[in-house]
C-alpha cells in the first residue's frame, strides 16, 4: 500500500512553529529542531504552508521564486537538512505547491509585462475587463497594469497574478518546478486551490447566485473559473509528472461553495483515479459538528472515496485558513475530543493541524492588529485567519516556547493556557496530546480500519455516531456521544457479528466504563473505541 493511502499528515504553518533564531518567526531550523517531537505523535508524514521566497501579501502564498527559500525561514541548506532529518526518522515530507498564482514579484510576471518576452501568455491579459468575476480576497479579478497597457487576472490578491495553465511553456515551467522538488526528494505536494487553474478560454461570465456571505465572490456560480475540463485535463498532465517518480503523493485542496459539493472534491481524483491521490473535503467546515452532519459527511465521502474504486479518502477538521474546530464547536474539549476519534479512526488519509493535538484555541485580534489581508479587507464580515495562525504553545517559558522574540502573531493566552501546552500535557496520562497518541498508535495497529470502508449504525438515538471497521473477524468499533444525555447501547447494535469486543479507549480514561451484558453505557459527550 502506498505510504498516503493510511496516513496522518501533521500539517505546519512555518510562520508559526518554532522560531529558532529569536525574531519572532517560525523558521525551517525551528522545525528541524522539533521533528523528535513530531515523530512521538505517530504521524507519518509533515506538510509544510509555503516557505518559498515571498514578498508575504499573502504570507507565502505569493511566490516570487519557487526555487528560493525565503530568508525568513532559513536557506535551501536548511531545507535540505530538514528533508533528510525528517526522512531519518521515517517522517515524509510535503510541500505546500501554489500553482494558481504567483507573485506579481515573480520574474515570470516581470517578464509578461513587456509582451514581447517569452512569458508573454504565462498569465491571461486582455484590453478590457472581460467578464464579471471576481478576486476571493475583494474586487475585480481584473487590475490594469499600466506597463504592458493591459488587464491581467488574479483570484485572490492583484499582487498574485493567476498562471495561464493554458500556455503549453507556461505549463512546462511549471512543472520544471515541481521537478526541482521531486528531485530533491520532497515526497509530495498539498496543491493550492488546485481547481482554480485552467479557466474558462473563453472567459465567460460567472452566473449569478445567492452565496453563503454577501461578498461578491460568494454570490456567483465558480462555473467558468473553476472546475473545468482543462482544470482535469492539466491535472492529470501534472500526475504525470509525479509518476515518473516512486511513491509521491499530490494532496489537492479544492475550493467549494456552500456547505456540498463533495462530488466536485471528489472528482478532482479522476474517473480513472489518475488526477489526485488524495482530495480535501471541507464541507464540515460550513457546518455545525454535530453528530447527525458528521454521519451524513462520512457516509457519502466513503462512498465517493470507496475502496472499490480504488480512491483514498482523506480527512480534515482544521487548517490555517478556518477557525479551528474545537473553536467551532465552542471551545469545548470534550467535544474536541470526539472529533479527533472521528478524524483518525477512519480508512485513508487524516490530516491534523499543528496544536490541534493539544486542543489550541483561535482567538480573533482586534481590528489594529489584524495582519492577514483578507481580515484587513473585510473586516468585521471576516476577521480574517489570525486567530488559527497563532503561535504553537510549547512551554511555559517566554511566549508559550515559541520565540524569544516579540512572536509575529500574539500567542493566545486564555484562562486555560497553561494546560494547552506541549510541556504540560507530555506527562500526563488524560490529556489531549495523549489522547491523540494513542489514537494515531490504535489506527495503526488495526489493520481492518486500513482496509476496508466503515460501516454506519444508524439505529441509535440523536446525537450518537457509530461505525465499524470490519475485517476477517476482526472489528473496530467507533461510539461517540456528542449529546448531553447517557445512552445504553447494546453491542449486537453497534458490532453484529464481533465476538470478544472490548473496550480499547476512551476519550477520557478516568471515565469508568464497562461492557456489562452486551451493553455499555455511554456517557454524554464522551468517545469510546471497542476492538477484539
Ligand atoms: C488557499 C490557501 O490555503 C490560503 O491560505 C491562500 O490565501 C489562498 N489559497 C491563496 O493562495
Ligand atoms: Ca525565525
Amino acid at each position: 500500500m502506498p505510504w498516503f493511502e493510511n496516513a496522518v499528515i501533521y500539517q505546519i504553518y512555518p510562520r508559526s512553529f518554532k522560531d529558532s533564531n529569536g525574531d519572532g518567526i517560525g523558521d525551517l531550523n525551528g522545525i528541524t529542531e522539533k521533528l523528535p517531537y513530531i515523530k512521538s505523535l505517530g504521524v507519518d508524514a509533515i506538510w509544510l504552508s509555503p516557505i518559498y521566497k515571498s514578498p508575504m501579501k499573502d504570507f507565502g502564498y505569493d511566490v516570487e521564486d519557487y526555487r528560493a527559500i525565503d530568508p525568513i525561514f532559513g536557506t535551501m541548506e536548511d531545507f535540505d537538512t530538514l528533508v533528510s532529518s525528517a526522512h531519518k526518522l521515517g517522517l515524509k515530507v510535503m510541500m505546500d505547491m501554489v500553482l494558481n498564482h504567483s507573485s506579481d514579484k515573480h520574474k515570470w510576471f516581470q517578464q509578461s509585462k513587456l509582451r514581447d518576452s517569452k512569458y508573454s501568455n504565462f498569465y491571461i491579459w486582455r484590453d478590457k475587463v472581460p467578464n464579471n468575476w471576481k478576486a476571493c480576497f475583494g474586487g475585480s479579478a481584473w487590475t490594469y497594469d499600466p506597463e504592458r497597457g493591459q488587464y491581467y487576472l488574479h483570484s485572490f490578491l492583484k499582487e498574485q497574478p493567476d498562471l495561464n495553465w493554458h500556455d503549453e511553456q507556461c505549463r512546462q515551467a511549471i512543472f520544471d518546478e515541481v521537478r526541482y522538488y521531486l528531485d530533491k526528494g520532497v515526497d509530495g505536494f498539498r496543491l493550492d486551490v488546485i481547481n482554480a487553474v485552467g479557466k474558462d478560454p473563453e472567459l465567460r461570465s460567472n452566473p449569478f447566485m445567492f452565496g453563503e456571505t454577501p461578498r461578491p465572490y460568494d454570490m456567483q456560480n465558480h462555473i467558468y473559473d473553476r472546475n473545468t475540463e482543462y482544470t482535469h485535463e492539466y491535472i492529470r498532465q501534472l500526475r504525470k509528472v509525479i509518476d515518473q517518480y516512486d511513491d509521491r503523493a499530490l494532496l489537492g485542496e479544492i475550493m467549494i461553495q456552500g456547505k456540498g459539493q463533495m462530488e466536485q472534491s471528489a472528482s478532482y481524483t479522476g474517473e480513472n483515479n489518475d488526477e489526485l491521490q488524495l482530495c480535501f473535503e471541507f464541507s464540515l467546515v460550513k457546518q455545525r459538528l454535530k453528530a447527525s452532519n458528521l454521519r451524513k459527511v462520512a457516509g457519502k465521502w466513503y462512498k465517493l472515496c470507496s475502496l472499490e474504486k480504488g480512491k483514498t479518502p482523506c480527512w480534515v477538521l482544521s487548517n490555517h485558513d478556518v477557525p479551528r474546530a474545537i473553536s467551532r464547536a465552542g471551545g469545548k474539549e470534550p467535544i474536541a475530543r470526539l472529533l479527533a476519534v472521528y478524524l483518525l479512526i477512519q480508512r485513508g488519509c487524516s490530516v491534523v493541524y499543528f496544536g490541534e493535538e493539544l486542543g489550541m484555541l483561535s482567538k480573533d485580534f482586534p481590528r489594529k492588529e489584524i495582519q492577514d489581508p483578507l481580515g484587513k479587507r473585510y473586516w468585521p464580515i471576516h476577521k480574517g485567519r489570525d486567530a488559527e495562525r497563532r503561535p504553537m504553545q510549547w512551554d511555559f517559558s517566554e511566549n508559550m516556547g515559541f520565540s524569544t522574540a516579540k512572536p509575529w502573531l500574539e500567542p493566545n493566552y486564555t484562562k486555560r493556557w497553561h494546560l494547552l501546552t506541549v510541556e504540560s500535557q507530555e506527562t500526563d496520562r488524560d490529556t489531549m496530546l495523549a489522547l491523540y497518541r494513542a489514537l494515531i498508535k490504535l489506527r495503526k495497529e488495526r489493520k481492518e480500519i486500513s482496509r476496508c470502508d466503515a460501516v454506519f449504525c444508524d439505529s441509535l438515538p440523536r446525537g450518537m455516531l457509530s461505525y465499524r471497521f470490519v475485517k476477517d473477524g476482526k472489528c473496530t468499533v467507533v461510539v461517540l456521544n456528542m449529546s448531553s444525555r447517557w445512552h445504553r447501547i447494546s453491542l449486537s447494535e453497534i458490532a453484529p457479528g464481533c465476538d470478544g469486543m472490548e473496550i480499547a479507549l476512551k476519550t477520557y480514561n478516568k471515565v469508568n466504563l464497562s461492557i456489562e451484558n452486551g451493553e455499555i453505557l455511554v456517557p454524554p459527550t464522551l468517545g469510546v473505541v471497542l476492538t477484539n
